[in-house]
């Protein structure tokens, strides 16, 4: 099907649970995965939930890389996590901007744990257990919450703390 399109907040299947997958080789399974790498890909994301292409499973794509507010951000081959769940996480949490492909035009400033101890299953169904850190941790806590129904901004803990993408980008300098 290839690029996939985005449900927006107001949606009720954002604010969903989404279902543990049972049959990763399913073909439909499968394809879904690659119509999310390429719908990441397409909109310049660094992730996306399943929940966001409307499909309620628990399946995202981390898809780190450098960006001008994360420069140090690790650049990794974009990855599907299947089934995710975190295991422990560090006790401080860091405060960053967050945008979502699922609601355009706005950023928030949101904290999240700075490290974590992450489960998840890839595509072929092989089990992985691995600590991510800083942009990598937090872009796995944005989309780990997609699974729940949340979103960023439900994180959000101050007024000041939402901006407009014009807005923010003039704050940070970024055009
Ligand atoms: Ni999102």
């Amino acid at each position: 099907m290839g690029i996939r399109s985005v449900i927006e907040l107001g949606d009720v299947r954002l604010r969903s649970y989404a279902s543990p997958i049972r049959h990763i080789a399913e073909p439909d399974l499968q394809s879904l995965i690659d119509d999310l790498l390429v719908t990441t890909a397409a909109k310049n994301g660094v992730g996306i939930a399943a929940p966001q292409v409307a499909e309620g499973l628990q399946l995202f794509i981390v898809a780190s890389r450098p960006n001008l507010r994360y420069p140090e951000a690790p650049t990794m081959e974009p990855t599907a996590m299947i089934n995710p769940q975190i295991l422990s996480h560090s006790d401080d949490r860091v405060k960053g901007w967050e945008g979502c492909l699922s609601v355009p035009g706005l950023r928030g400033l949101v904290p999240r744990y700075r490290e974590i101890e992450v489960t998840y299953q890839d595509r072929y169904g092989h089990q992985h257990r691995r600590y991510l850190k800083d942009f990598i941790a937090r872009i796995f806590q944005h989309e780990y919450d997609h699974l729940q129904g949340k979103v960023f901004l439900d994180r959000v803990e101050h007024p000041d703390g939402i901006l407009t993408e014009v807005e923010y980008q003039k704050r940070f300098d970024l055009s």
